[in-house]
């Protein structure tokens, strides 16, 4: 397989898929993109992304314009175009068990390798339970026409959802688990460029590969449950957790980086892989290996409720009845992804509780308006803020954390706000008469 030469299959049109498809583009390869999804491969074909992602429409159009850049339904003409395919599709979570779903990558597999003719490389970028890729890739050889020669190697992703363009062009490190020189030499050739300008190159076999990424997922979780844990004993003590984590950021052993105390995590991977990964570690027999991430999620959600009690007390122990404000839907800013956000979580537990809440995000809306059509929206912050008992800042959009506070004032019932993601200046809002609260602080 030509470096140069080198054609590109994309599994799987998602966040992952639609901007690694792009990218790689971008980077110079042939590149078709697949979904079992026609509606998405419609879009995708006409130029739009079917999400919300900085940076990505421009790139997708500038690729389609250059032709390297296609959209496909059938797994044959991907088959005859690419010699390297990319494997991005969802692996969600499958049940209360939390163990992971594995029928799209499966699916993946057994749909291409009927296809696969010629001496072909496969390599899974899904995250998948540890063990997952070594059946996938004995289920690969036995399906395939090519047999041995379609060759399945694993190089989990690390991107970050609203920077998903930045994160695939210049990777913080790329790892491929595999023990056949045909799947590293071409890995290696899709990332010539990135190696050649420093990024780390790590070969592994393929259960390491596995769990590195949802062993980086476990970590950043637990750094966030950490910090959490600290503004939980931060607010019985009398501490001021913001401090606390600024001090703690100047030992380069722990750093600044997801420190950030708050709401906690959401979103469709860190949630959802550590659950996958406790339910692994309990088949594997290792249980107790990962039962802090038990807590590490309790910690989590507990960030939720406290959050909910805030507003509560803030309004005199009563939500039947009353406005509430609720600014953001999305688990984080830039990005419309509403899977597991902590801020529609709380809305609609509001809500529930017999509260008017009204919701507004700048990007999120027509998602969350989907998944919680018992919820009131608005389309602009102040429209939101109209009449509001309360204020709850849950999602930190550019656009809350630059709120003028004397303008929301104007609209709102009451000048109560609930920072839940500590965006805010408490000083500042304090002076124009804002009653305001946060979550590890005074
Ligand atoms: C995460 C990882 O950061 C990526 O490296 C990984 O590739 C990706 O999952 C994945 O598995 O695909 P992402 O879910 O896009 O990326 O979002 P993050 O930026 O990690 O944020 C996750 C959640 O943590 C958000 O809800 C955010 O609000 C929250 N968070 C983050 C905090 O509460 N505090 C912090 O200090 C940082």
């Amino acid at each position: 397989v030509e470096a140069e030469r080198m054609r590109v299959c994309v599994i799987g049109t998602g966040y992952l898929g639609a901007t690694t498809a792009a990218c790689l583009s971008e980077m110079g390869f042939e590149v078709i993109g697949l979904d079992v999804d026609e509606d998405k491969i419609d879009m995708l074909r006409s130029g739009r992304v079917p999400f919300y992602e900085p940076g990505l429409d421009e790139l997708l159009a500038e690729n389609l314009k250059t032709g390297r850049l296609h959209f496909t339904t059938d797994f044959a003409e991907a088959a005859d175009f690419a010699d390297l395919h990319l494997i991005c599709v969802g692996t969600p979570q499958r049940d209360d068990s939390g163990a992971a779903d594995l029928r799209y990558v499966n699916s993946a597999v057994e749909c291409l390798a009927p296809h696969l003719k010629r001496p072909t490389v496969v390599v899974g970028r899904s995250t998948v339970p540890v063990g997952t890729a070594a059946t996938l890739a004995a289920r690969l050889a036995a399906l395939a026409p090519a047999g041995e020669e379609a060759e399945l190697g694993w190089s989990p992703e690390f991107l970050r959802e609203g920077f998903g363009v930045e994160d695939t062009l210049r990777p913080n490190r790329i790892v491929i688990g595999t023990n056949s020189p045909r799947v590293e030499k071409a890995v290696r050739a899709l990332w010539q460029q990135q190696v050649d300008e420093g990024t780390p190159f790590l070969v592994t076999d393929l259960q390491t590969a596995e769990l590195v990424k949802v062993s980086a997922n476990a970590f950043l979780a637990t750094k966030i449950s950490f910090i959490n844990a600290m503004a939980e004993v931060s607010e019985v003590a009398g501490a001021d957790v913001i401090q606390l984590a600024e001090a703690l950021s100047y030992d380069d052993r722990i750093g600044g980086k997801f420190l950030g105390p708050g709401l906690g995590f959401g979103g469709g991977c860190l949630p959802k892989d550590i659950r996958a990964f406790m339910a692994r570690a309990d088949e594997l027999g290792v249980e107790p290996a990962l039962s802090f991430l038990r807590e590490v999620d309790a910690i989590n959600q507990r960030r939720r409720a406290r959050t909910i009690d805030i507003a509560r007390q803030l309004i005199g122990g009563n939500f039947a009845g009353r406005t509430v404000t609720v600014l953001g839907a999305a688990f984080k800013p830039n990005s419309d992804d509403i899977r597991d956000s902590p801020a529609l979580d709380v809305a609609a537990t509001i809500a529930s509780l017999g509260a008017h809440v009204t919701v507004y995000d700048p990007q999120a809306l027509e998602r969350a308006r989907e998944a919680h059509p018992e919820l009131n929206y608005a389309t602009s912050m102040l429209d939101a803020a109209r009449d509001a008992d309360v204020v709850l800042l849950l999602t930190e959009w550019a656009e809350f954390r630059e709120a003028n506070p004397e303008e929301l004032a104007s609209v709102v019932a009451q000048k109560r706000i609930v920072d839940g993601r500590n965006a805010l200046d408490p000083t500042f809002w304090r002076a124009s008469g804002w009653t305001y609260r946060a979550l590890g602080r005074q």
